[in-house]
This record gives structure tokens, sequence and C-alpha cells, in this order.
């Protein structure tokens, strides 16, 4: 067990090692039964954090301020469109400036080629630890609470259970492609034979499918793609389908539409689902496109965990914030 984490940033899913996600879970899950038995666990009592957001948000939001709360600490919600960092404030402004007003800043910034570089460029100029909520490359809070619900739900030893990183359908926006990259960066070091899904317009980031391949072969897994939905489904233990955008392909807005029409048919309905394992799990990070991602027979349903899934946001990112900030 890793133990000394404080200071540290989490920017990426693997600025952290497995040893330390380890620590983390075993954090999350002690938290999680104080909560359920009214233990105080006021970690954090006097302590801030800048939750900087330039993209909305239910989830996040919600568990990082609930969070900081129940740890006796308090988050101010910053909507960037509410600052001066259109009329000029600098990332490095802001690392050094809320360096020295808070504890921590947590960043949400999913502009594509820009968010990771603008929370990398805060945490240089910051003196304390800076908090990825999500950016262009990886959503590792999303995946920490992931894991952290597939253990649960699948046992300590995932060996040779087959977790599906899929596409799927859906109207609403180009998403981010972060969470299936974190997906299949963190799952992989995990025991897991992670099979990616996709049509072939949908690629992952060349260095982040490398980054995935290398960690299957240290941890001796499987890592597979495919541009079958039906075939990786055939046999899983878990199923992570959901949408995002073409934009390792183009990131122009009238083609990459163009090309998510092209694949309506990816979407997870029962028939799908009788393809994976009778006990498989359904997962998917929310907000969902109902009806074209995911129908509501399968996201209601007994193989959902869904809510289970977004409560683990809660005790995952208060785990860290405990050991990166106390
Ligand atoms: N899953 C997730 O990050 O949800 P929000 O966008 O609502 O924060």
């Amino acid at each position: 067990m890793q133990t000394y984490l404080r200071g540290r940033d989490f920017i990426g899913d693997l600025d952290f090692s497995k040893e330390e996600i380890e620590t983390v879970l075993e954090v999350a899950w002690d938290l999680k039964r104080k909560r359920a038995l009214g233990e105080s666990h006021a970690l954090l009592r006097d302590k801030t954090l800048a939750l900087l957001f330039f993209f909305t948000s239910t989830r996040t939001r919600g568990s990082f301020e609930a969070g900081m709360a129940q740890l006796g600490g308090h988050a101010a919600f910053i909507d960037s469109e509410t600052t001066q960092i259109s009329h000029g404030d600098t990332a490095k402004e802001i690392g050094e400036i809320f360096g020295r007003y808070f504890d921590g800043i947590a960043i949400r910034q999913c502009d594509w080629q820009f968010g990771n570089q603008y929370i990398n460029e805060v945490a240089r100029a910051s003196r304390v630890p800076v908090l990825n909520m999500q950016c262009d490359i990886y959503h590792p809070f999303q995946i920490l609470a992931d894991l952290m619900t597939v253990i649960e739900k699948k046992g300590r030893d995932l060996r040779r259970k087959k977790m599906v990183v899929s596409w799927a359908y859906a109207a609403s926006y180009s998403k981010p492609i972060s969470v299936p990259q974190s997906l299949i960066l963190q799952m992989t070091r995990f025991g897991m034979d992670v099979v990616l899904a996709h049509p072939p317009e949908f690629k992952l980031m060349p260095d982040i499918m490398q980054q995935a391949r290398d960690n299957a072969k240290k941890f001796g897994v499987g890592f597979d793609v495919t541009d079958d939905m039906d075939a990786a489904f055939k046999d899983a233990d878990v199923v992570y389908p959901k949408s995002w955008g073409p934009l390792v392909t183009t990131t122009a807005a009238e083609e990459g539409k163009k090309l998510i029409e092209k694949y309506k048919v990816w979407i997870t309905d029962a028939r799908r689902m009788k393809l994976a394992k009778s006990d498989a799990i359904y997962m998917h990070c929310l907000p969902a496109d109902r009806g074209l991602e995911v129908t509501d027979e399968v996201i209601d349903g007994a193989q959902s965990v869904v809510y289970d899934e977004a409560e683990n946001r809660l005790h995952a990112q208060k785990a860290v914030m405990a050991l990166t900030m106390s």
C-alpha cells in the first residue's frame, strides 16, 4: 500500500501507480462505510477546493461539492464565464493565485487539444494539488468510480473478466473521447481483458492506444480492438457503451455529424445485452442519450449499475481529496 499522496496532482489516469490507485480504493471504501454509518470523517476541516468549470456538469459538480462538505471543508464552485479568464487571466495566473487562496484546484476543461494543456499549465504554477475533473484526453475520477463499481459487482479478482468499452450512437453533440481513453488506460492495469469496439472513424488517440497496449502486456491481460459491436458484446462480463466524437478523424462539426449519423444501429438494447453473459453489468458514466445510445429497458433494467456507479464518484473523489489535500 502506498500511503503518501500529499500534494500530488491527479491529471492523467496513470499519474498514480497501480498501488496508489489501490490505496485510493481502500480509502474510498472506508469513507463509503463511514458515510453509511453516519460516522464523522472531517479529514479536510478548514480546507478549501476551487472547482473551476469551463463546461456544464451534474455529477462531477455535485459529488465534489458534497464530498468536500462531508470532509469538513468547502468547495467553491467557479463558472469560468463569471471570471476574468476571457479578459486575460492566464493559466499561470490561475495556478499562482488560486494556489494561494485554496488548498486544491479542480478543473473541467474539455476543449479539444487545449483542455489537458490548460490544466497542466495551471498545475505547473500551482503550489497545491490540481485535480482533473475531465479534459479532452482523460476523465480520471470517472474511471476511479467505474473501477470501484466493477470490483464491487465482480469481485477483487478481475482476471479473465471481459470488459467491453464500446462506441454508441448519440445525436446530442460530439462528446469528448476522455471516458473511453481513461477506461482503456486504467482497466488494463487491473486484470480485465479489455475489448474496445468502435466504427473505423471513431479511433482514440494513437499514444493512448499504445499506452493501453503497453499496460496489457505488462499486466498480462488482453486488449483487442474491433468494429463489430455484436462480436464485442459476446460473453462480456461488463459492457460500457457510450458515444464519443470522431475527433481524431475530423474536428469539422458538419463532417463529424455525418459520420455519427452513419452508425445509428450502435445502440445497446435487450438483444445486444443477451449476447453478453447473463450476469453481465451495463455501465454508463451519464448523461446518456436514452433511446439512441441505450434503450430505457436496458438502462433501467436489472443489469444496469449506473446509479451505483454515479454514487461511487463521491467516495472515490473524497478519497483522492483526503489523500492529496490533507
Ligand atoms: N459523468 C460525468 O462526468 O457527469 P457530469 O458531466 O454530469 O459531471
